[in-house]
């Protein structure tokens, strides 16, 4: 018997792996209970505490029975496997969780699902048309827009938000003038900057990111610039 089951105070080296395999076995037990969990949720309509809620997530109407304290994030995740809407900092902090609710950029984890009812919501996984990736998503790959990837969806619904608000004259803080707001082919990297500016990137791809929305907004990219010049050098040396 080791001192630690003597009530010494120390740990043997067999007692420690036994203690870490313990707990790695309710690690491993705690996710196959959570997806039973949720199994049972969609084979168990309106358990205690659980009402039905119509959502309509790119174009299909799904009919989830939840608690209403469930944020949008986690039915969308936990409940429909949508799993591009990612969980940063849960508090509305990282953007990362931005989809599309009628048209409008919305921060998932700020608000219920059972508040979405009769509302389009787009999530990441909505924008490509079959195949054809959504210009901003084929602009972020060509001009590296992510490293990591984990802020990305957010980013790309952001951007996707914001063409569609410049389109409407909506103006920024950093908005010169606020009677002639900025069209699309002349919205700046400060506009850029500061309209996208609740969603963090903690890889810094913030360059790649801006240089993809300038494509997106129908300009050219310094970036792209760059490397018709760095070509014509290559060709002319
Ligand atoms: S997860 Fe929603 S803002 Fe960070
Ligand atoms: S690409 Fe990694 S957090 Fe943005």
């Amino acid at each position: 018997m080791s001192q630690n089951e003597k009530g010494g105070g120390k740990t043997s080296r067999r007692g420690f792996f036994g203690q870490a395999l313990t707990a790695a076995g309710t690690a491993i037990a705690a996710p196959t209970l959570l997806n039973q969990t949720s199994i049972a949720k969609k084979v168990t309509p309106n358990s205690p505490g659980e009402m039905t809620v119509k959502l309509t997530v790119n174009g299909q109407l799904q009919t989830l029975d939840i608690e209403p304290r469930v944020t949008l994030l986690d039915a969308l995740r936990e409940n429909l496997g949508l799993v591009g809407s990612k969980k940063g900092c849960d508090h509305g902090q990282c953007g990362a969780c931005t989809v599309l609710i009628d048209g409008q950029r919305v921060y998932s984890c700020l608000t219920l699902a059972v508040m979405q009812e009769d509302k389009q919501i787009v999530t990441i996984e909505g924008l490509a048309k079959g195949d054809t990736l959504h210009p901003v998503q084929a602009a972020f790959i060509e001009h590296d827009g992510f490293q990591c990837g984990y802020c990305t969806p957010g980013q790309i619904c952001a951007s996707v938000a914001l063409l569609e608000e410049v389109k409407r004259g909506c103006a920024s803080v950093v908005t010169a003038d606020l009677t002639r707001p900025p069209q699309l082919a002349e919205l700046s990297q400060q506009e850029i900057k500061e309209r996208l500016s609740g969603n963090l990137c903690r890889c810094s791809a913030y360059n790649g990111i801006v240089a993809a929305v300038q494509q997106a907004l129908g300009q050219t990219p310094p970036s792209a610039v760059a490397d018709v010049i760095f070509s014509e050098a290559g060709e002319s040396a």
